[in-house]
């Protein structure tokens, strides 16, 4: 209720722009464009027309490109600088502002991290410091370059007036250009654009001019600026507070939005569950002191409960909260706040995976628990509809994919039951929450069973359905929803059968088994990993932690490659460390033997050794439990098969087919 959160509730001038509320979408680029035309699709506009609906007072749309030499390796952002795609730009505006928010535009050159590849010319910055992310040595800027730049922001402003945008924000963050001039980290250069603060903050201020001469004074503008670069000689809080406080002194601009990490250190930009909330705060409360009374918006970092959100805005840590990957998750976190049903919101469980993860790939930003992310246009709100013919719906496993299905087929108006053979619905997600650090992805069904019981599905546990109590059920539907394990053979990609020697008691566990506690591993643990992402490397942790001694093998040059996309893997790599787990990369087993197993490089396959292995940890290779599917199959009339019992996939993959399925039945 407003009542119980009056600062978030309440109105808010930001420069001649009147907010609803307090809390605005902090810049998420979702990637939601046309890779050939670089115009944003009808699908951005209905993922933030969904948001205002939701109730937030503000957008701040994530990220557009200024400039071709802007063009980032992997993800390319919209071009707003091409007047051509003006009408793409102004359908989100006006679907926003039908909806009720606010929005504006954060308009960015990548400098020395943009993709020369499919640019075709040499990336540019203010010096030429090789470039981490991009692998490239940027060209130094000339002046001419500079006036190029500063000229397309001026472009780019000028199409975001004409679209109808309330705001601008320019980014100065996150290791973009604009943060690049004024970093002594990037900018080693010593004419009038480099060396003392007051030249390193020339581009800026210059674009700022400039961009506010074409936009006039009906439209906000601010700039999004890094704290702390957390690099080696790098801009500190100490440097912001004076690069702040001379922004605040031009009278340019209406507001500054603050966050931390250059390029380097998206993993503190963008923390997943393994680092600790609200990390861009303290850095927000100190420029909020030293600009007052300039607005200082701060989206804290992996924040989810509305009443961490309405404590920092009292103890004036900022003047406006930012929400990223919980409005994601949940676009109707304001509203639900509004009308006292804050304890239904979905909260964002901080995996990366469809965020990050999916942008590092080149694919649309998602969210693994909400299917309905960057599908709004057909499956947002309204577009659930009411069954004509009530059925008897029964559904078997109470994983995420199950209790899914049923949550939609009861709000639908089907009569369901859910079916769970553990005592605890939930499925294999109780068991990721068990590995180190990953309690938070538990919150994925804690969710899942209010909801179930809202919904009035009718939850039977310790319930091991068989083929023939099916036959004797009176249903007229059957969704088998019965997951998938990690097999003990150890076939995987890299040998896609059998490893020798797996077949013989004692000497092999997969990962369940271990987190069950069902086995007593021997002193020398090898965790054999095919899988990239989080289970390896959460149980070798915890076993080391235990006392054992742990290696990983995998066959890829890198153990853990999927945690590179979505910024888990310095958090993970650093608690290896910590417990001196082995990390054995290009390796692969030919052979397991009692206390001892052979492995080979797999560039080498002629280097051969023989380790020793007590107990070898199987997290390669799954396979699927479809067996009730195809038993029930030939005499069930309407049967389905949803998540990992169609094939071992990620609970994102389980959520959507689950999804599908409940609009569908
Ligand atoms: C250790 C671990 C960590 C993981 N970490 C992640 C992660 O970080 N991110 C991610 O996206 N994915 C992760 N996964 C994978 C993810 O949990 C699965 O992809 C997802 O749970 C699949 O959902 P599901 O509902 O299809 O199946 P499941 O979760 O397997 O649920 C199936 C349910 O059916 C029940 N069942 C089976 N047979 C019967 C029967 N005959 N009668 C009644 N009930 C039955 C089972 O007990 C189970 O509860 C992890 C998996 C493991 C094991
Ligand atoms: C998928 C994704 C894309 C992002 N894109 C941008 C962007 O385009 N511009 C920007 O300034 N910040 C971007 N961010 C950072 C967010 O604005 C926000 O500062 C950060 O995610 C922390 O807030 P949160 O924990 O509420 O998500 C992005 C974050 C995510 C997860
Ligand atoms: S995919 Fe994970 S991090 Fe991204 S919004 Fe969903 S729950 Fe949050």
């Amino acid at each position: 209720m407003a009542d119980n959160f009056p600062m978030i509730f309440s109105e808010f001038e930001l420069g001649p722009v009147t907010l609803a509320n307090r809390v605005y979408h902090s810049p998420v680029t979702l990637n939601y464009l046309d890779w050939n035309t670089g115009f944003p699709k009808e699908e951005l506009a209905y993922y933030y027309a969904e948001r205002a609906r939701g109730g937030v007072g503000l957008i701040i749309q994530g990220a557009v490109d200024v400039h071709p030499a802007s063009q980032y390796w992997p993800v390319p952002h919209s071009r707003l600088y091409d007047e051509a795609s003006i009408p793409s730009f102004r359908r989100i505006v006006d679907m926003v502002h039908d909806a009720g928010a606010k929005i504006f535009i954060e308009l960015f050159h990548v400098g020395q991290a943009s993709n020369t590849r499919t640019y075709g010319a040499a990336s540019v910055g203010p010096s030429s410091i090789p470039s981490m992310v991009a692998g490239t040595t940027p060209k130094s800027m000339e002046l001419d370059d500079i006036e190029e730049a500063i000229a397309a922001f001026e472009t780019t402003t000028k199409n975001a007036v004409e679209a109808g945008y309330d705001g601008i924000e320019l980014h100065a963050s996150h290791g973009y250009l604009l943060e690049q001039f004024l970093s002594p980290y990037y900018n080693r250069r010593n004419d009038e654009y480099g060396g003392s603060l007051e030249n390193r903050m020339r581009m800026l201020l210059e674009t700022l001019e400039r961009c506010r001469n074409i936009a006039g004074k009906d439209i906000a503008m601010g700039v999004r600026l890094v704290a702390d670069e957390l690099l080696p000689g790098g801009l500190t809080l100490d440097d912001t507070l004076e690069i702040a406080e001379r922004l605040a002194d031009t009278d340019m601009i209406d507001f500054l939005d603050i966050d931390v990490g250059s390029h380097q250190n998206y993993h503190v930009t963008m923390s997943p569950m393994y680092g600790s909330p609200g990390y861009n705060l303290p850095y927000s409360a100190a420029i909020r002191e030293a600009v007052d009374p300039l607005p200082v918006l701060c989206a804290p970092g992996r924040l989810v409960d509305p009443a961490e959100a309405e404590k920092a805005l009292t103890e004036g840590q900022a003047d406006m909260i930012g929400l990223g990957r919980a409005l994601i998750a949940d676009p109707d976190w304001v509203q639900k706040t509004l009308d006292g049903r804050e304890s239904s919101i979905r909260h964002c469980v901080f995996c990366n995976q469809y965020t990050m993860g999916n942008l590092y790939k080149g694919l649309p930003v998602g969210c693994i628990q909400n299917p309905v992310t960057g599908r709004e246009a057909t499956r947002g709100s309204g577009t659930l509809v009411s069954v004509v013919q009530k059925k008897k719906v029964v559904v078997i496993g109470a994983g995420p994919a199950g209790m899914e299905v049923a949550r939609l087929a009861s709000q639908r108006g089907h009569d369901v039951s859910l079916y769970e053979k553990e005592q605890e619905p939930g499925g294999q997600i109780l068991l990721a929450a068990k590995l180190p650090g990953r309690d938070a992805i538990g919150g994925v069904v804690r969710w899942q069973q209010q909801q179930l019981e809202k919904a009035g599905v009718k939850i039977i546990t310790g319930c091991e359905v068989s083929a023939d109590q099916v036959g004797d059920m009176d249903t007229d539907a059957v969704i088998v929803a019965t997951g998938a394990s990690y097999l003990s053979t150890g076939m995987s990609a890299m040998i896609p059968m059998p490893l020798p020697g797996s077949d013989v008691p004692g000497r092999v566990v997969t990962p369940e088994i271990v987190l069950r506690g069902e086995c007593e591993p021997g002193p020398v643990v090898v965790v054999l990993d095919s899988d990239g992402h989080v289970t390896p490397p959460g149980i070798a942790e915890l076993l080391a932690s235990r006392g054992h001694q742990v290696s990983i093998i995998s066959a890829a040059p890198v153990i853990g490659n999927k945690l590179v996309e979505e910024m888990n893997m310095p958090y993970v790599y650093a608690r290896l460390e910590e417990h001196n787990v082995e990390l054995l990369s290009s390796t692969w087993v030919t052979e397991i033997r009692d206390g001892e197993m052979d492995i080979f490089n797999v560039f080498a396959p002629t280097k051969q050794r023989t380790i020793k292995a007590d107990t070898v940890v199987m997290a390669a290779g799954r396979e699927t439990h479809d067996q009730l599917y195809h038993q029930l199959k030939p005499f069930i009339d309407e049967v389905h098969r949803i998540g990992d019992c169609i094939s071992p996939g990620d609970i994102g993959t389980a959520m959507l087919s689950a999804d599908t399925l409940g609009r569908s039945l």
